[in-house]
């Protein structure tokens, strides 16, 4: 595939290799427009906004600008209202959406945003609150974060939450620097290794990387969980924590957990847990029974916050009584007068952690959380957990047959791993089979993670999803599989086929990124006030 000028990749027209029209004049499909950018919709002389006439005028001659006078245009498109609208209006019909169709990214968790928490976060006196408000005019928003920082305590054992991370990475951050905290006051800074299993998250070893620390990986054992003989080894005096996910990334409950914990204690070290599938238990597992000293829950998977494109999320992280001493400020004090938002007079321990983000978080969130815990209920939220396994092991069992699943033996948790050992000889790889699920009408599900399965498939349908639309899903599945084997590469290799846009050239983009948009040269007549 080709690049345009712009660095859009440009439409397949003639290349087409299928039976199925893909040619307009416009590049547009059916109702569904082409879209160029915006700057290239702008032209330089309009506005959308309706300036009084003399605007340069008496009301603001430009000349009382002086040197201020802007000499060359500045680079802004200007689009009328309706071009405007229009333009992400058909910008959000590219997106893949939830509330479109299954989304099964495993490990991502996208779960159904409930309109109840979008109406409760829009509430004027939590949507329009200022962070810098005094503390007597916001009780109520500082009672629901007292009421959510209950909850998520009371559902994971633990005596302590920081609430303010803003994303499961940056929760991480937070549990790593309060045990590099907690180690320094305990004059065990030398503690300088971090353990994390071959099937970690990436954020698990660049965070501890962040903080300063070097990374050893613990091996997995050939049905998937950690390899306690592994861990046993490699533990030592040096080792400040281990960070361990689960359920893990393979969609499997740890059954060594509580050892996992006994080792890691006994070597003087902290045990983290990547909470970020903590959707697969709530309810039913509290993670502080397990000996856990700290762990983030994404907000966005298992209280189903949007994801919102990497942010504004939150990441809350729970810690053990050890840790709680060295959590972030603000702290969430109750006194005389109510509850404050505390950063002095907490003692040593709380300042050498210090600050981890402006303000307090991400209000919006919590008030989208603390709905969706009080509308569940606690006999609600384990129910979510157990539908989400049950979704997921319904899928695995309906695919088994027509693809390998990774790890065969026993259900899976709240996600089905297949590898693409199924695949062999067939010349059709994950990738391609993701991009004939496009065609389909189903985002594909996380590829090529966990990295310790070979061209892994991770598919996680979450627990709203009806046994119709799993139906769907893997009717589809089993279709397209059958495809695969049956020798017909040429309807994967040319897909995905109905998308607007098709197969980047993912190299091209990896190494020459364009990451600003240039107008051209010719582009931009300028602006009516610059040539004065
Ligand atoms: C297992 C695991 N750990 C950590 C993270 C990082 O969370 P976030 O994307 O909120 O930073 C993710 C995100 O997908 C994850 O799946």
């Amino acid at each position: 595939m080709s690049m345009n000028t712009v660095g859009r990749p440009t439409r397949p027209e003639a290349a087409a290799p299928t039976s199925i029209a893909v040619v307009s004049l416009t590049g547009g499909r059916g109702l569904l427009q082409d879209e160029p950018l915006l700057f290239e919709l702008g032209g330089w002389t309009k506005t959308g906004v309706d300036l009084p006439a003399d605007a340069f005028g008496a009301d603001l001659d430009a000349s009382d600008l002086g040197d201020l006078v802007r000499a060359d245009p500045i680079g802004l498109p200007g689009l009328s209202e309706p071009e405007a609208v229009r333009h992400y209006v058909r910008l959000s019909q590219k997106n893949h959406a939830i509330d479109l169709a299954l989304y099964p990214l495993g490990s991502c968790t996208m779960k159904h945003n409930p309109r109840l928490n979008e109406k409760m976060a829009r509430l004027a006196g939590f949507a329009d609150l200022h962070p810098l408000q005094p503390a007597s005019s916001t009780q109520g928003a500082l009672q629901l974060m007292d009421r959510l920082a209950h909850w998520l305590k009371t559902l994971t054992g633990m005596p302590a939450v920081a609430l303010s991370p803003k994303a499961g990475a940056h929760g991480e951050l937070c549990g790593l620097l309060a045990i590099k905290a907690a180690h320094e006051a305990a004059g065990q800074g030398e503690r300088r290794r971090v353990l994390a299993p071959s099937s970690a998250h990436g954020t698990n070893p660049a965070t501890a990387a962040f903080v300063g620390y070097s990374v050893q990986e613990i091996a997995q054992t050939a049905d998937g969980r950690v390899d306690l003989a592994d861990l046993a080894a490699k533990l030592g005096p040096d080792v400040a924590c281990i960070m361990v996910t689960n359920p893990n990334t393979c969609g499997l409950f740890e059954r060594d957990i509580l050892e996992i914990a006994r080792l890691t204690h006994a070597a003087g070290a902290y045990f983290y847990c990547d909470g970020a599938n903590f959707n697969a238990i709530v309810g039913r597992v509290r993670p502080g029974d397990l000996g856990v000293d700290a762990m983030h829950i994404n907000l966005h998977k298992t209280f189903s916050t949007p994801h919102g494109g990497g942010g504004p999320g939150a990441g809350p992280v729970v810690l053990s009584a050890a840790l709680a001493p060295f959590a972030p400020i603000h702290w969430l004090t109750h006194g005389a007068d109510g509850l404050s938002l505390t950063e002095d007079a907490i003692g040593d321990a709380a300042q050498a952690f210090g600050r981890l983000s402006a303000f307090h978080g991400q209000m919006g969130m919590y008030v989208r959380a603390y709905a969706y815990m009080r509308s569940h209920g606690a006999d609600g939220l384990r129910q979510v957990a157990e539908d989400a396994v049950l979704n997921a092991n319904y899928i695995k069992v309906r695919l088994s047959d027509v693809m390998t699943p990774a790890f065969p033996a026993g259900p899976c948790m709240h996600e089905a791993l297949f590898d693409d050992a199924w695949l062999e000889g067939t010349g059709v790889t994950t990738l391609d089979f993701a991009k004939a699920m496009i065609d389909e009408g189903f985002h594909p599900m996380t590829m090529y993670f966990p990295l310790v399965v070979h061209g892994a498939m991770l598919i996680e349908p979450t627990e709203t999803e009806s046994k119709r639309e799993l139906d769907r899903f893997c009717d589809a599945l089993r279709t397209l599989a059958q495809a695969a084997t049956s020798g017909d590469v040429e309807r994967f290799k040319a897909a995905p086929r109905l998308a607007p846009l098709r197969r980047l050239d993912e190299t091209l983009a990896a190494r020459k990124p364009r990451l600003a948009w240039r107008p051209e040269p010719t582009a931009v007549a300028p602006a009516p006030w610059a040539a004065e």
